[in-house]
């Protein structure tokens, strides 16, 4: 019998990465606390009606890509396909809008979705998602896009990283911009792909953001949305884009830009990336104004973003050393390993990762040994250097070394902040 295997589409994640995890989990949780969010923790399942009302019934998520069964009392759940409604139903449950506005949550972990794996995309994967709830007012808006942008510069990735905004406007906006589209689109229906086929009777919106070629020059002289906004979407819209402007940030207008869950009104944004083949979105989000009240709760509006972890991991790479130890201690001999012992535990409770090495090895074997762990540092005492209680520190990158007092040694290993999130080159 062959040996059992992870499931498809769904992935360990090994020690050689977890450091790249914790980093983005940690940079995740520090941007986001600087803004006043507060971490909530939901459950991974939910009853089914639950995204069928929330996410949209016309939706791929719902239709096809939900990880639906009955549990033993015969209820239908759903493992999470994303966390927009299950924070709301948490937001009503909990009676949160008593609370100042806006409740701002946020909250990290895996979702579910049945769709055909690829690189970048897979059925169990992870988010970091944030929701403002209860407050209208378009400062806010531009205020969460600029700590999308904060959180991938505390990364080191805003270069690699374009973002897209659009407004997809309100109920007065819609029912007009479709007709439009629709007027356009019918005559050239034949030269679409069968799915924005479909997709004309259902959901003719979901056409702009189709990825097919074929139906790309028909998709670029669609009629914008932008042209089509009410007095009042139109009056958020300028305001959302005179907030970034006011924050420096720098972002495309897309008017194609309409995101693939059904809850969205107004402002809608998306991080993207030409590093990840077709899975080119980092992080998405938008307003959902009128979703509370149509999950039973009151009339509060709200906006929020998701990350995606996965691909934010992908892009930080595989030479980032943030997994590894910072030092490689090795002594040359008993009497130098009982000196570096208590050492190697000093840095350990001051936060400093550090292995020990046992003495046993020619000085060169360790060095390949450091070389393989991807320390930054070898920290080495031989007898000269224990006679003089020192140490010699070798930069394991560019093989500089010098002597230096192993009183010294926890101020020359200490991270810096910068180096921690990732300020440092990861390379
Ligand atoms: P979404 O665009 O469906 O939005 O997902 C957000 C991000 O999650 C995507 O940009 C992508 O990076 C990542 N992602 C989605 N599916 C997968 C997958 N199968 N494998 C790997 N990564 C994936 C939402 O989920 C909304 N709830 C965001 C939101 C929060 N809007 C308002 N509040």
């Amino acid at each position: 019998m062959a040996p059992i295997k992870a499931v498809r589409g769904v992935r360990d994640i090994l020690p050689a990465e977890v450091g790249r995890w914790q980093r983005v989990e940690a940079t995740a949780r520090r941007v986001f606390e600087a803004y006043g969010y507060r971490e909530i923790r939901l459950p991974l399942f939910e009853r089914t009606e639950l995204f069928a009302r929330g996410i949209g019934d016309e939706t791929d998520i719902v239709k096809k890509e939900m990880y639906t069964f009955e549990d033993r009392s015969g209820d239908s759940l759903t493992l999470r396909p994303e966390a927009t409604a299950s924070v709301l139903r948490a937001y009503i449950e909990h009676g949160f809008h008593v609370q100042p506005k806006p409740v701002r949550l946020y909250t990290l972990g895996p979702m579910f979705r049945y769709k055909r794996p690829q690189a970048g995309r897979y059925r169990q994967f992870h988010q970091a998602n944030v929701e403002a709830l209860g407050e209208t007012h378009p400062a806010l808006d531009a205020e969460m896009i600029a700590m999308l942008v904060d959180f991938f510069r505390a990364l080191g990735l805003a270069d690699r990283l374009e973002l897209h905004v659009n407004s997809i406007g309100d109920a007065g906006t819609r029912p007009a911009y479709l007709a439009r589209l629709l007027e356009y689109l019918t005559p050239l229906k034949d030269r679409l792909c069968d799915e924005c086929q479909a997709r004309l009777a259902r959901n003719p919106l979901r056409v702009l953001d189709c990825k097919t070629p074929s139906c790309q020059p028909i998709i670029e002289k669609a009629p914008s949305i932008l042209d089509s906004l009410s007095a009042e979407a139109s009056a958020h819209w300028d305001s959302v884009r005179r907030g970034l402007d006011a924050l420096g940030i720098e972002y495309v207008v897309d008017h194609r830009l309409v995101r693939g869950l059904d809850y969205y009104v107004r402002t809608t944004f998306e991080v993207l990336t030409r590093e990840l083949g077709a899975q080119n979105a980092v992080a998405g989000g938008g307003r959902y104004d009128g979703l509370i009240q149509r999950l039973e709760g009151p009339p509060d509006p709200g906006i929020g973003f998701a990350i995606g972890m996965e691909r934010v991991v992908l892009l930080l790479g595989e030479h980032d050393r943030s997994a590894a130890p910072a030092a490689l201690l090795i002594p040359l001999g008993e009497a130098a390993l009982r000196r570096l012992m208590p050492i190697a535990r000093s840095l350990r409770e001051r936060g400093v990762n550090v292995e020990l090495a046992y003495g046993e090895r020619k000085l060169q074997r360790e060095l390949e040994h450091a070389n393989r762990l991807n320390v930054r540092y070898a920290v080495i005492v031989g007898d000269t250097e224990l006679e003089h209680d020192q140490c010699v520190l070798r930069d394991m990158k560019t093989r500089e070394q010098r002597s230096v007092g192993l009183d010294r040694v926890l101020l020359e290993l200490a991270p810096s902040r910068a180096d921690r999130e990732g300020g440092a080159s990861p390379g």
